[in-house]
């Protein structure tokens, strides 16, 4: 990887891509030039960017010519058309749709959890001429998760897990968080909320998540990719784990309540220490202030914010009290999906890649 690359965002007028140019922005990320790709009806359109405003071009068969890094969110069909034939020609493209996401030959990284999966990359651009390929930036939902319990496994083992989520309009872009705001308004002004992009009215009401449903399972999409992108993840295919994934009224970051069962118990005191040093992780629990993490907090921010941590009463192995060890935990976290669940995890990423 060369130490001044030349960077594309694709999807840059979406609600991910503009996030990535702000991140890539924030942290002053090396780069020699920087492109702002869209679709044709953004061509023209400004987007800030340290300082200065970009031009949105319209992505094309030739646009990813000598390109370094191709960030990519302009969704599925955007990605398997454009970034494997951009990887064989040099360019690195992290891309946050699901397309590549399981496929076995492409690295799906949190740098906080599984940074080692690039090294394969790493190894193939250290090779000299500047070499291509994909890597994958996992689930929003996932991502936070893995995040908040990747120490405690490193710590005590983890052998099931039972996440609810509470996932914010922004996580279906730019279409969603409008939804939500026009909605509210019209039912502030005494009218009906109409939904004309998701399936259910969306101002002060939450629904099942918005991705179809196996009919042979009852998972929707999305709570299957927090269950295979976590075995992929963790490289664990026996780690098992029920998730509920729900969309509710909040407009930036998702929340996930989460029961967790360890392989060896610990004390309350014990999964505090093992949060306390982990990159990525802010605990906010503070039972007499009733204090504890919302999505509020967690919204521009970078870390995911950890919450409400108990031992789970119900469970075998369970215990009531914070002085006897467990095998069972409840936690809340909230993470900014925007960030960290998409272009802040992408652009740590290209991070690990610089030199
Ligand atoms: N939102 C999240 O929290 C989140 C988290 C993780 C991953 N992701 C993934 O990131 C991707 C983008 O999500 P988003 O939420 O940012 O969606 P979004 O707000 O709807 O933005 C979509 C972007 O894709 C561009 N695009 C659409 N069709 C295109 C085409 N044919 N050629 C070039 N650009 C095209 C759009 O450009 P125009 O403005 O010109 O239409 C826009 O910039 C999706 O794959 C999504 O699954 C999203």
């Amino acid at each position: 990887m060369i130490a001044n690359p030349s960077i594309a965002v694709v999807g840059a007028t979406g609600a991910v891509g503009r996030e990535m140019l702000a991140v890539l922005a924030q942290r002053r990320f090396p780069h020699r030039s920087i492109r702002a790709l869209a679709s044709p009806k953004s061509a023209g359109q400004r987007l800030p960017f340290a300082g200065r405003d970009l031009v949105v071009e319209p992505l094309g068969d030739r646009s990813l010519e000598g390109i370094d890094i191709a960030l990519f969110s302009a969704g599925s069909t955007v990605s398997k058309q454009y970034a494997p034939g951009a990887a064989e020609t040099g360019t690195v493209v992290i891309d946050n749709s699901s397309a590549f996401r399981m496929n076995p030959r492409v690295p799906l990284v949190v740098p906080e959890v599984n940074p080692e999966a690039l090294e394969p990359l790493r190894r193939h651009a250290a090779g000299g001429d500047r070499k291509g390929g994909i890597v994958a930036n996992p689930n929003c939902t996932a991502i936070i998760l893995l995040v908040a319990l990747t120490p405690l496994r490193r710590a005590f083992g983890i052998e099931r897990i039972v996440v609810s989520t509470y996932q914010a309009a922004s996580g279906a872009g730019a279409r969603g968080m409008e939804e939500l705001e026009s909605q509210t308004r019209a039912v502030i002004a005494g009218e009906p909320a109409v939904p004309r992009f998701f399936h259910e009215p969306y101002a002060f009401n939450l629904f099942s998540h918005n991705t179809a449903i196996d009919p042979a399972t009852g998972l929707n999409v999305e709570e299957q990719k927090v269950i295979d992108e976590t075995r992929k993840i963790w490289g664990d295919p026996s780690v098992r784990l029920a998730p509920t994934c729900i969309r509710v009224p909040v407009l930036r970051a998702h929340s996930e309540s989460i029961n967790v069962i360890f392989r060896r118990p610990a004390t309350t005191r014990q999964v505090r220490e093992a949060l306390a040093d982990a990159r990525g992780v802010r605990i906010i629990d503070d039972r007499a202030a009733n204090r504890f993490p919302t999505p509020q907090k967690a919204s521009g921010g970078d870390e995911v914010l950890v919450g409400r941590i108990r031992p789970d009463p119900s469970c075998p192995g369970g215990s009531a009290s914070d002085e006897e060890p467990s095998n069972a935990f409840n936690l809340f976290v909230c993470g900014d999906q925007l960030r960290k669940g998409a272009a802040l995890n992408a652009v740590q990423i290209a991070e690990e890649l610089l030199p």
